[in-house]
């Protein structure tokens, strides 16, 4: 990731207008000054870059929650910093356009544009790209969607869809257990997951899970199913225990079956004379358990104070969980004080992470709106409620 690190700090009172983009006053950490984000404006987008003040110098980087996509737009304002400051070590050298050339190509999309697509086939984690870029070649009719948290995967499957002139493939550079909850479809013929991370250790983090097929059958086709190919025995066990829980699922298992695209993964294995399992998994009668209110605007309540007495907690009800971190804030006589902590919240499977930003008027606000799927909605609901209760406790308290 691009950074840079400089032997003063960049200081400034008032916004400043550069290009395209504003940096707006810094807010700094009220637990430790040495933490500060410098807020970024580009259209209608707002991310940080973080400020933290080591030994002996500076480190200045993008904040990992409201990263852009756009490398070039996240060195150009480094750039622009450090062109005030004395740099002592940088990586902020212009590459071609690679980083943009996806976007501007309209194959690379964001999470936001997955509500209006209707993929046939879904593949996770396509890692080098050979069973993605053959399954869109051969079916030009269908529309491919993969996702992949692997920036230089991305990469390089764009470079193909380029070069093979492919209409029919788009990629999303995000994780696919989220990814998969923002589709508003039924149209997924087969959703492919070859060679997952097998994460034996820490199996929480695996992609495979009792959410991903309740998740999974909220998109597929009544006929469709997940395809699961593994080399790992521990991991197919799992999903049959996973599978065999769920009341509407069928399944089948196939070994060592053929098939025509073998990915790096699995010529390693068969090279290693490894089995190598197929698992096939269908739902019947399958009914969405709960009607999620997808209409929630995911307006907060009005605040009465800082966030402060909110921050450094948790709280957890059912499968569902939240927690506000460190608080921010601007700290200039000439500005009025915004507040912002950092949230995450949602289902312990997969958490998502945003910030609370309390602007001069009390109003509480998400920097990045949650997603309308149905653990973010209960987490959203749940975070109103506790402050709904902060609110009624502080009334009761001052009114005694
Ligand atoms: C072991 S590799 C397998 C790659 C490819 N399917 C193959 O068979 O060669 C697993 C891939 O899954 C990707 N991955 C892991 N977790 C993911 C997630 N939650 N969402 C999307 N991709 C993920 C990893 O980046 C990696 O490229």
């Amino acid at each position: 990731m691009p950074h840079f690190i400089s032997k003063n700090m960049f200081v400034y009172n008032n916004d400043i207008k550069h290009d395209d983009f504003v940096i707006k006053v810094m807010l700094i950490n009220k637990r430790f000054n040495n933490l500060m984000l410098i807020p970024i404006f580009y259209n209608e987008q707002v991310f940080f870059i973080r400020c933290i003040k080591r030994a002996h110098d500076f480190l200045y980087k993008v904040d990992k929650i409201t990263r852009p996509s756009n490398l070039l737009l996240i060195k150009k304002v480094l750039q622009f910093i450090a062109s005030k400051l004395d740099v002592v070590a940088h990586n902020l050298n212009q590459t071609q356009n690679k980083h943009t050339r996806g976007m501007q190509l309209g194959y690379l999309i964001n999470i936001d544009q997955l509500a209006t697509l209707k993929p046939d086939y879904i593949e996770i984690g396509f890692g080098s790209g050979r069973h993605i870029l053959d399954l869109a070649k051969k079916n030009p009719q269908k529309i491919v969607l993969g996702f992949e948290i692997h920036t230089p995967s991305v990469r390089q499957v764009i470079n193909a869809i380029e070069l093979y002139s492919l209409k029919n493939l788009f990629i999303c550079n995000f994780d696919a257990r989220l990814g998969i909850q923002a589709l508003n479809t039924k149209s997924v013929e087969t959703l492919f997951l070859h060679f997952p991370v097998p994460w034996n250790k820490a199996k929480h983090r695996r992609v495979f899970h009792r959410d991903f097929l309740e998740n999974s059958f909220r998109i597929l086709k009544s006929d469709g199913y997940i395809n699961l190919r593994s080399d790992d025995y521990e991991y197919v066990l799992d999903g049959i225990k996973e599978a065999m829980s769920a009341d509407y699922t069928h399944f089948e298992i196939l070994k060592n079956k053929h098939i025509d695209i073998v990915s790096k993964y699995e010529a390693r294995w068969s090279n290693m004379k490894k089995d190598i399992y197929e698992m096939h998994i269908f739902q019947h009668d399958f009914k969405q358990h709960i009607q999620d209110n997808l209409d929630s605007t995911f307006a907060l309540p009005k605040l009465d104070r800082g966030l402060e007495s909110l921050s450094n907690k948790k709280w957890i009800q059912d499968s569902i969980f939240i927690s506000i971190g460190d608080v921010y804030s601007t700290q200039t006589s000439t500005h009025e004080n915004i507040n912002i902590a950092n949230l995450t919240f949602g289902s312990f499977y997969m958490p998502f992470n945003t910030y609370l930003i309390l602007d001069q008027n009390k109003e509480l606000h998400y920097l990045k709106n949650p997603l309308r799927i149905h653990s973010h909605i209960q987490a959203h609901n749940f975070l109103c409620k506790i402050l709904q209760d902060a609110y009624k406790e502080h009334v009761q308290m001052t009114s005694n």
